[in-house]
């Protein structure tokens, strides 16, 4: 069978990862010109831009004035794990684990700091659990969105404003693309390198008076690490929520941080970030409508995700095959159009359903999405029609 001739227009930007993300639109490393490289991050101007990064993000988030926002080693992961650390055994935890960093969270929860009274909530890739099992009484952790399944809470409603546990949320691939309620969120991570395209390097930790007062009240049956430590004498560190880092960050990754942020807020905020993201989405999903061959590995189109879209190969002759041999095409649909230069990354997670994942968050324009969809047609016919005929008979 002949392959057909593949598309004229290719997407400007083939960066489609999901983390690190595409470099907001236009960035060139000259945005990281100011950057106050080889100084002190004690200093008084490093400090500023560090101080500058907790402020900026409070403005375009809506951050209440009484959370504190800090910057934190080791990316989302160091945050979380922070938060996990040195909030939780004071009472029972509920642990929402949809796919693979809820599940990763469920696994220190339970293996490595051994809490006795743990639940794990768990529901398969393309699922959310049952939200209305929630107890609010016990401390909840979960991710906003799970980037590894394109499966995303989608909202906050089914979290009461009144609780007596904290909620501990990880929303990595969530914030600055989709709204958070912060009257319903105690303990809020993300890292750099997602939704801005910030460098992978910190992370960000925003904890409610309600956190800060767990902090002040209760202490850990373990020992913390110093990187861990958000208290001394009995006292909050307040310098890290002021760009104080514990340890020592990359003022060339800070720079690179405002850049972002700066970007964020000259195309509009918070709002503008969200209906760009959101675009994406309905362009993928416009075209998966006509398109039989693809699906949404996200069961309810209520909990897609914006930012990191999954999606599945549901053509028949793709579902009759064992996993890996779905495996085995969406990989060649990966490669073909990485090698024409046209998307880079988008294969599914690694620990996820075979698939596609395609990141759609706020630097990704929707021209590139739109350009990049007649490839993944071309690149699936052509896998097709290689394919076919030795399925067709395998079939018979
Ligand atoms: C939901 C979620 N949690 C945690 C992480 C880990 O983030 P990092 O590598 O920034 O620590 C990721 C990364 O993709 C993620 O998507």
């Amino acid at each position: 069978m002949a392959i057909a001739a593949p598309p004229d227009l290719r997407p400007a930007n083939p960066n489609f990862s999901s983390g690190p993300c595409a470099k907001r639109p236009g960035f060139t490393l000259d945005a990281l010109a100011g950057a106050l490289l080889g100084r002190s991050h004690r200093a008084k101007e490093p400090k500023a831009r560090l101080a500058e990064v907790i402020e900026r993000s409070r403005a375009i988030l809506g951050i209440p004035a009484d959370y504190r926002i800090g910057i934190v080693p080791a990316s989302d992961t160091g945050a979380v794990e922070m938060a996990l650390w040195s909030l939780l055994g004071a009472r029972g935890v509920d642990v929402l684990s949809f796919e693979s960093f809820g599940a990763g969270w469920a696994t220190d929860i339970v293996k490595q700091l051994k809490l006795p009274d743990a639940r794990v909530l768990d529901a398969p890739y393309g699922r959310l659990p049952d939200l209305s099992a929630v107890d609010f009484a016990r401390d909840v952790v979960f991710p906003w969105n799970g980037t590894t399944s394109g499966v995303r809470v989608p909202d906050g409603a089914w979290i009461p404003a009144g609780r007596a546990g904290l909620t501990i949320c990880d929303a990595t691939s969530a914030a600055f693309a989709m709204d958070l309620p912060w009257d319903k969120l105690d303990v809020v991570t993300w890292s750099w390198q997602k939704v801005l395209g910030g460098e992978g390097a910190h992370g960000m930790l925003v904890l409610s008076p309600r956190a800060v007062e767990r902090l002040l009240t209760y202490k850990p049956a373990w020992p913390l690490p110093k990187i861990f430590r958000l208290t001394s004498g009995g006292k909050l560190i307040e310098g890290v929520f002021k760009g104080e880092t514990i340890n020592t960050p990359s003022m060339l990754c800070v720079e690179d941080a405002l850049d972002g942020l700066r970007w964020a807020e000259s195309v509009g905020g918070l709002p503008a970030l969200i209906a760009r993201s959101e675009a994406n989405l309905a362009a993928i999903a416009e075209w998966a409508t006509r398109t039989p061959w693809i699906g949404f590995l996200a069961e309810d189109p209520a909990t897609r995700s914006s930012t990191s879209v999954c999606l599945r190969i549901v053509a028949p002759w793709v579902t009759a095959l064992p996993a890996e041999g779905q495996a085995e095409i969406a990989k060649k649909i990966v490669s073909l159009l990485e090698k024409q230069g046209v998307a880079y990354d988008i294969g599914a997670y690694r620990d996820a359903p075979p698939g596609l994942r395609i990141w759609a968050g706020a630097t990704v324009e929707t021209a590139d999405i739109t350009a990049l969809l007649p490839w993944l047609d071309w690149a699936f016919a052509a896998v097709e029609a290689e394919r076919l005929p030795a399925s067709s008979r395998a079939a018979e």
